[in-house]
C-alpha cells in the first residue's frame, strides 16, 4: 500500500491535492503535531473533518501529539480509518487501542526511530498497524534512517510466524532511492510525503513507487 502524506500538499489548495492522489493511492497520511511531543505544528480535527468529507481515500491519521490517551477516539470518531498514536506518548496504549477499535477504526501503534521494538511486542497484539518511523518525526522532507530497516524484519517475522496480525508501515525519507530497501525488509505500507507532493506529476508518483515495490 502507499499512503501520500498531505504534510507536503499545498494547504490553500487541499482538496484538488488530496484529488490528485485519489485514484492512486490506498491510504491517505494525515499527520497531526501538537508543538509539544514535536516541535512542529501542524493540523487538527477540524481539518480531519473537512479531508473526510472531502475524499473517499481512507485517512491515516498519525498523532505526533502529548497525551494520545485522551485525543486518539476523537479522530476515530471524525472519520479516521487507522488512528496511529505514539507508544512513546500513550499512558495506556492496550486500553487506547480497545478505545479505537471500539470506535470502528484500526489502531496504530508508532515507533521512533530510536524506540526498540521488543519492549511493545505484548502490546502490539491490541494493535492492527505498526508505524515504524525512519526519520525523527516533525517535518517531512528529510533523511530516511536506514537503521529502522532491523525493527521492520524483526515485525515482519513476527507476523509471518504467527506472532503478530500487524500492517508494517514505514515514514520518513520514503521516496525512489529508499522504497525497494523498505519492501525487502517487510513493509507493507509505504508513507511519502515529500516524493509524492514535490513531484511534477503526484499521481505518477505514487504509480512508480508502486511498480517499485511490485516488481
Ligand atoms: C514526519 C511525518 C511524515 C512526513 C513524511 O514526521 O510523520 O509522515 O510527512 O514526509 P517525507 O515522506 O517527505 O519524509
Ligand atoms: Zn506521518
Amino acid at each position: 500500500m502507499i499512503a501520500p502524506s498531505i504534510l507536503s500538499a499545498d494547504f490553500a489548495r487541499l482538496a484538488d491535492e488530496i484529488a490528485v492522489v485519489e485514484g492512486t493511492a490506498d491510504w491517505l497520511h494525515v499527520d497531526v503535531m501538537d508543538a509539544h511531543f514535536v516541535p512542529n505544528l501542524t493540523i487538527g480535527l477540524p481539518v480531519v473533518r473537512a479531508v473526510r468529507a472531502a475524499t473517499a481515500l481512507p485517512l491515516d491519521c498519525h498523532l505526533m501529539i502529548d497525551d494520545p490517551d485522551r485525543w486518539a477516539i476523537d479522530y476515530a470518531e471524525a472519520g479516521a480509518a487507522n488512528v496511529t498514536v505514539h507508544g512513546e506518548a500513550a499512558d495506556d496504549p492496550v486500553m487506547l487501542a480497545k478505545n479505537l477499535r471500539a470506535a470502528g477504526a484500526r489502531a496504530g501503534l508508532a515507533i521512533k526511530p530510536g524506540t526498540p521494538l521488543e519492549p511493545w511486542t505484548e502490546v502490539l497484539k491490541h494493535y492492527d498497524t505498526l508505524l515504524v518511523m525512519s526519520v525523527e518525526p516533525g517535518f517531512g522532507g528529510q533523511a530516511f534512517i536506514p537503521e529502522v530497516l532491523d525493527k521492520v524484519r524483526t515485525a515482519r517475522r513476527m507476523v509471518d510466524t504467527g506472532h503478530l496480525d500487524l500492517v508494517v508501515e514505514i515514514d520518513g525519507g520514503i521516496n525512489a532511492d529508499t522504497i525497494e530497501q523498505a519492501a525487502e525488509a517487510g513493509v507493507d505500507c509505504f508513507v511519502a510525503g515529500s516524493a509524492v507532493y514535490s513531484a511534477v506529476d503526484p499521481a505518477r508518483a505514487v504509480a512508480n513507487l508502486r511498480n517499485q515495490v511490485e516488481r
